[in-house]
């Protein structure tokens, strides 16, 4: 939601933070733009839109200046517009930020009566109007936003620069993140680390309530009272080309390809098939603190929600616990029943998720012990978790997510060998068979992906469908909900995903020529005995008695499926538990394709973003 971007050095900086907000663009794209101060005073550049339509107006008119900032929006108060585009400019102070000022109208009154004259509809212009007035009552910059941020109340990421005080950024944050990195001779701030990543990879997150003065050659930390601050340096190990395309049309697409990889470094380390056990850097949980759980309870959003419901089938399969998975939004506000005796694992590729944070602090307020499954290092998430299990799926930029999704289905596999060994209900070799599938997986999701022509021209087949109807049963469920979801995100077609079983209680009314089904039936024997297989040839037969068209993913080798489809996407064989990470992928891939024939912007589809700060 909204990425911010900032400068100060001896470089001309107007190109930089520009190049700084298309990595950023994911969580936001309806506005841009940058301030600049220089020796012609302090210059704003702003356009609705994309990130495109600010560059070309910078190509009229680049301003010049070595300190700026930069910001791309996710509208909240106001339309995406110039005049509500950021950086707002009052009396000489300009100002980016990501978050709501819940109060924003009580003070813009007060403001207005002591003759402000406002020129946008935003929360945010409210700051610039603050910190003036309080350099006009004589403080100097970083007073003046201390002083402004004690009257606001709302969530932010602040970054500010003035006139008066050249060659400084005044930064701050509460509940949306903010990162500094530091460079030779210059510092910059940032949402996120690839926007910055180009420049340095030695950077400090900061916590709530943080403030920061930054220049050329200092970065001063303080906290909410006024008191010196020491956070440390984090040396980051993405390399700047892993936030690049590498040749792929989209984003997507490079990250669809990249889950081998991605999941071979998530699995990496952590799984010795010898002892038949998983060793979770970051997490310490040990055997008498797993004996005393009497349930884990997941939250989660979006995608990470769906990676949630097949992760308590993996807990519940291999350790024996009960396990409830909440929508975040949703558990928040229910009083929910957590104690000590609970684990309660929130699961975010981006970490700032702000209802999966404000349910994991619910959670862990009730005093239940936070495992956080997290893409991004630092992440607030990450920071307020007793135990981490990072994906390490390396940057995901489109904003549709694919690889953390697939990571977090082996993190979750780790963790519940991990918990089923510590609990006693997996043996040995059990675990060993386990984590020998699991090691397969990055092959097997290669050989998948080999299916690529296949899946694009079913994908071209049905890409003028209006509705789309996703079936699964068991470990498949999940991902017939998440490609649904998938597909709806960046191709604006409507999708269901359905428990195939449900079917028969409400969707078959939908289902004639005009509505394809896909369905998920692979092969599988080992938790079920075959019995979603068989289940599942049923309902395909009940699609069909109704005229309905049906895109069927079966397993190779399997020639009854095949039969009854009109297009048939084989993929190889695994432990059902294991399987969604290898169905998932043609699911993506048939979104990905019918969107680009579409011609949709598959990056950054309408009214989304990456992370949703806002609640
Ligand atoms: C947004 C994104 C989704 C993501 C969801 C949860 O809706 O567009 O791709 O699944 O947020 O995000 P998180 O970072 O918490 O996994």
């Amino acid at each position: 939601m909204c990425g911010i971007v900032g400068y100060v050095g001896d470089e001309e900086c107007a190109g930089l933070l520009v190049e700084g907000l298309r990595k950023l663009e994911y969580r936001g794209y309806d506005s841009a733009g940058v301030a600049v101060l220089g020796k012609k005073g302090l210059e704003v550049v702003r356009a609705k839109g994309k990130l495109s339509n600010l560059e070309a107006r910078l190509g009229e008119h680049m301003p010049k200046g070595a300190t700026g900032i930069g910001h791309t929006r996710w509208a909240t108060h106001g339309k995406p517009s110039d005049e509500n585009a950021h950086p707002h400019k009052y009396g000489g102070v300009a100002v980016v930020h990501n978050g709501i000022i819940e109060n924003h109208l009580e003070l813009k009154d007060e403001l207005l009566k002591q003759g402000h004259k406002f020129s946008s509809e935003t929360d945010t212009e409210i700051f610039a109007h603050l910190i003036h007035r309080e350099i006009e009552k004589g403080l100097r910059l970083p007073e003046a936003v201390r002083s402004a941020l004690k009257q606001v109340k709302g969530t932010y990421a602040l970054a500010v620069m003035s006139e008066k005080f050249p060659e400084m950024l005044v930064v701050s944050k509460n509940a949306s993140p903010l990162v500094v990195g530091l460079g030779d001779k210059c510092n910059f701030v940032a949402s996120d680390v690839p926007a910055i990543l180009a420049h340095t990879r030695d950077v400090i997150y900061l916590e709530e309530g943080d403030f920061a003065v930054i220049t050329k050659g200092e970065v001063e930390l303080t906290n909410a009272n006024g008191e010196k601050l020491n956070r440390g340096v984090k040396r980051i190990d993405w390399t700047p080309t892993m936030a690049e395309k590498n040749g792929h049309k989209h984003f997507m697409h490079k990250e669809i390809h990249e889950q081998a990889r991605a999941l071979t470094d998530t699995i990496r380390g952590r799984a010795n098939i010898e002892e038949g056990d998983v060793f979770l850097d970051g997490c310490r949980l040990d055997a008498k603190l797993v004996q005393r759980l009497t349930k884990v309870q997941i939250v989660a959003c979006g995608t990470s929600w769906h990676a949630s419901i097949t992760g308590k089938l993996m807990i519940e399969t291999l350790a024996r616990i009960p396990v409830e998975v909440d929508l975040a939004s949703e558990f928040r506000y229910r009083d929910p029943l957590v104690d000590d005796k609970t684990l309660c694992v929130a699961v975010s590729q981006s970490g700032e998720t702000a209802d999966t944070l404000g349910s994991f602090r619910e959670a862990k307020s009730r005093g239940a012990r936070g495992l956080a499954i997290c893409n991004v290092v630092g992440s607030a998430i990450a920071r307020e978790a007793d135990d981490v299990l990072y994906t390490h799926a390396g940057p995901e930029i489109g904003v549709a997510s694919t690889k953390a999704f697939t990571t977090q289905l082996a993190a979750f596999f780790l963790l519940a060998v991990r918990l089923g060994r510590l609990r006693g209900t997996l043996s040995v070799p059990d675990a060993q068979k386990h984590l020998e599938a699991l090691f397969e997986v990055p092959m097997l999701v290669e050989r998948v992906l080999k299916y690529e022509e296949q899946i694009k021209a079913a994908a071209y087949k049905f890409s003028n469908a209006r509705d789309l109807l996703f079936l699964g049963r068991g470990p498949q469920y999940p991902v017939a909900l998440e490609g649904a979801l998938k597909l709806k995100e960046i191709s604006y077609i409507h999708a269901e995903g359905y428990a195939a079983g449900e079917m028969k209680h409400g969707p078959i009314a939908l289902i004639d020529e005009n509505m394809p089904v896909m369905v998920l039936a692979p092969r599988d024997s080992t938790i079920d005995a075959g019995v979603n297989y068989e289940k599942i040839l049923g309902n395909i037969q009940e699609v069909r008695a109704r005229g309905g068209r049906v895109i069927a993913i079966h397993s190779e080798g399997d020639t009854q499926v095949p039969k009854l489809a009109e297009a048939a996407i084989p993929l190889p064989q695994t432990n059902p538990l294991l399987m969604p990470i290898i169905s998932v992928i043609p699911t993506q891939l048939f979104s990905y394709h019918v969107a680009d024939h579409r011609g949709t912007d598959v990056d950054q589809p309408r009214n989304l973003a990456k992370s949703v700060t806002v609640e």
